[in-house]
């Protein structure tokens, strides 16, 4: 590894991001989601993620509305996902505030979604309710924490901010 991997982090990340969402073997696919509840504790749980933005830095995933996350999110939206790739050794975590777009109220992202979702699967989102629960989370991302390991021990960790361009800040980090 050298100063080029910080100079491609960012990229990389988002480039994995996005095969994640589109590629069910991609160990990028089951990422873990994280909100603060509203009793002050975290609450973390498996998701799948089903798109990503790298221009807009977004990423988004199905729920349920009645799920605990989206009342987590109404009360306070600021989120972290956490991704590993075995394989690569490579940990991302993605920061950010997440929302919720809700079928019954015509986001147009959910409506999307949702007329790809087939009938068997609405047990994963109030099953006959399906229609009035069905949800899309979507995360914008303010920041990512990208953690390179390799054997014999030497690491390297990035954190990446973004200007208000949008463009990339990278910073090395303790690893
Ligand atoms: C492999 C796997 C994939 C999952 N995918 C989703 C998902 O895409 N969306 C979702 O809301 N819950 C998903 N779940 C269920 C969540 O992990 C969680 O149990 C559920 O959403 C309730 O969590 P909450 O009440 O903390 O929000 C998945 C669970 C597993 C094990």
């Amino acid at each position: 590894m050298s100063e080029d991997w910080f100079g491609k982090v960012e990229g990389d990340a988002w480039r994995l991001i996005v095969r994640g969402a589109r590629d069910v073997m991609s160990p990028f696919h089951q990422p873990a989601f994280a909100t603060r509840r509203a009793d002050g504790g975290g609450a973390v749980r498996t998701i799948v993620l089903r798109g990503a933005d790298p221009r807009e830095r977004t990423l988004w995933f199905y729920t349920d509305a009645e799920t605990g996350k989206v009342a987590d999110i109404a009360a306070d939206p600021a989120s972290e996902l956490v991704f590993y790739d075995a394989l690569r050794q490579l940990q991302v975590r993605a920061r950010g505030r997440a929302e919720v777009l809700r079928l019954v109220d015509g986001a147009p992202l959910a409506v999307q979604a949702f007329s790809a979702v087939s009938e068997r699967a609405w047990s994963d989102y109030g099953g006959e309710d399906a229609r009035t629960r069905f949800a899309v989370v979507r995360v914008s991302v303010a920041a990512l924490d990208v953690l390179q390991l390799r054997r014999g021990g030497q690491r390297r960790r990035a954190g990446v901010t973004y200007g208000p361009d949008g463009v990339p800040v990278v910073v090395r980090l303790p690893a």
